[in-house]
């Protein structure tokens, strides 16, 4: 029996996928650097399916490259050497909530949204939130440890995970802390496990922990005239209000945004915007928050605003903010998603915006991010008459560029996008040897065969 009748055997005929276009499909993320060229897709539907597509993996040699929604930006789910994909999407079913540990633990490949909404259904909430909710799902957030836009406030995804489920290179199923909310009993390998990026093991099953949602949360929308003027309004407005979010980006993205409908929130254009969301407990609130404004708007940081008057309302602020990554995306963008920490900011952006006038004077650049947590994305568009491989050399040599001011600051090449192969050349800029050779050493224990999603994060 050939290797792929031998899948075919473990799942089923139709659960094994080998048509050019579902390989063109699975076989690749929301990069859109590399031609997809996987050997196959697998569908598993159970965690003894997945452990026996790695024992078949082992066997056969082949590497495997575990499958989310597929919405990462940094190549970790592209599979483009012959690779056998594992999808998650038909292991989507919520297995539980319990009210007392106020937990809900479900299987890898359920979507984000489809989480935040079972927790809704509870009162509750889960507070991991970005653009790609629709798609993305929860194994793939785990293994990339997502960040998102309300960082500030919640933190990363690793702070709400309280169990997982792991099945390692050999095979072997991890059942990693078991929901416990204390666990002094050594190393935590559900840590290690989260934001491994697949080459550790395959994430299958996650108990994540949920919360009260906020009170009565409120949008304002900031014309800001400044970069500078970005990190005095964060001060500011953290003083006075309670942040959940706190994002930033540029009249360059907005305009792309805009392309694809909706109007602009002010008569005119300002070169730069804050959204924030903040918590509104009780009736002082809203005096809080004007008198904020006035002050930001005396010292110059502000030249206007808008607080929204419904939800309506405030989803189409946040339209102008979240559309941003679907806007641009034809344009193939190379994205930089940067970051150091949030007293170095302003001395850290003076340098990149010197950097980048200077590297990249023909290209367009759009700025946005989570600022509030001293995270920027910069995305520079591949001008249409240029070949992608003198742009992707361009870009390559701009990076290194930016590593030094990194180096500088302090600061991180991914600050929540991962690594995967976009980012791979520059890890050694940003971690130390020691480091690296121990993450190398730690990647054979877990993966002593070599196939979990290899090439990706570091070489061996
Ligand atoms: C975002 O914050 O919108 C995402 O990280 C996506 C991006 O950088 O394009
Ligand atoms: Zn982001």
């Amino acid at each position: 029996m050939d290797a792929i009748a031998e899948l075919a055997a473990l799942l089923s005929v139709d659960r094994v996928l080998t048509g050019d276009a579902d390989l063109a499909h699975y076989g690749r993320d929301w990069t859109r650097w590399w031609t997809p060229a996987p050997l196959a897709v697998a569908l598993p539907e159970s965690i003894a399916e997945v452990q026996a597509l790695v024992r078949w993996a082992v066997g056969h040699k082949v590497a495997i490259v575990p499958s989310g929604g597929r919405t990462g930006l940094s190549g970790g789910a592209v599979a483009a050497h012959g690779e056998l994909v594992v999808s998650f999407e038909r292991m989507h079913r919520i297995l539980g909530f319990d009210p007392l540990d106020r937990t809900l633990t479900v299987e890898a490949g359920v979507v984000t949204e489809a989480v935040q909404n079972a927790a809704r259904e509870h009162g509750l909430i889960y507070p991991v939130d970005f653009g790609s909710r629709g798609s993305s799902q929860i194994g793939g957030n785990v293994a990339t440890n997502a960040g998102g836009i309300r960082v500030i406030r919640y933190g990363m995804t690793r702070a709400w995970v309280s169990g997982l489920k792991v099945v390692t290179g050999t095979g072997e199923l991890l059942d990693l802390n078991r929901g416990l909310a204390k666990n002094a009993t050594g190393y935590d390998l559900r840590h290690l496990m989260i934001g491994s990026e697949g080459t550790l093991g395959l994430i299958v099953e996650a108990t994540l922990q949920l919360t009260d949602p906020p009170r009565d949360p409120q949008v304002m929308l900031l014309a800001v005239p400044a970069l500078d003027a970005v990190m005095q309004l964060l001060t500011l407005m953290r003083e006075r209000l309670s942040l959940v979010a706190f994002e930033f980006f540029t009249d360059k993205a907005l305009v792309h945004v805009l392309a694809y409908g909706g109007k602009r929130p002010f008569e005119g254009n300002s070169p730069f915007y804050v959204l924030l969301e903040y918590e509104n407990p009780d009736a002082n609130t809203e005096a809080a928050a004007l008198a904020a404004f006035e002050q930001a708007m005396q010292q110059g940081w502000v030249t206007d605003g808008v607080m929204a008057q419904s939800q309506t309302q405030a989803a189409e602020l946040w339209r102008l903010r979240e559309g941003i990554t679907e806007s641009i995306a034809q344009y193939t963008p190379y994205k930089n998603d940067v970051s150091v920490r949030i007293s170095k900011v302003p001395a850290f952006l003076a340098d990149m915006d010197a950097l980048f006038a200077r590297e990249y004077p023909d290209f367009e650049v759009i700025w946005f991010g989570h600022v509030g947590d001293g995270n920027l994305h910069i995305s520079v568009l591949k001008p249409d008459a240029m070949a992608k491989a003198d742009f992707e050399r361009a870009c390559e040599r701009v990076t290194g560029h930016l590593c030094d001011v990194l180096e500088r600051h302090g600061g991180s090449i991914s600050a929540e996008h991962g690594v995967g192969l976009l980012k791979k050349p520059y890890l050694s800029r940003v971690r130390s040897e020691g480091e690296i050779v121990l993450m190398r050493q730690l990647k054979r224990v877990f993966d002593p065969h070599g196939i979990l999603n290899p090439g990706k994060l570091l070489d061996a």
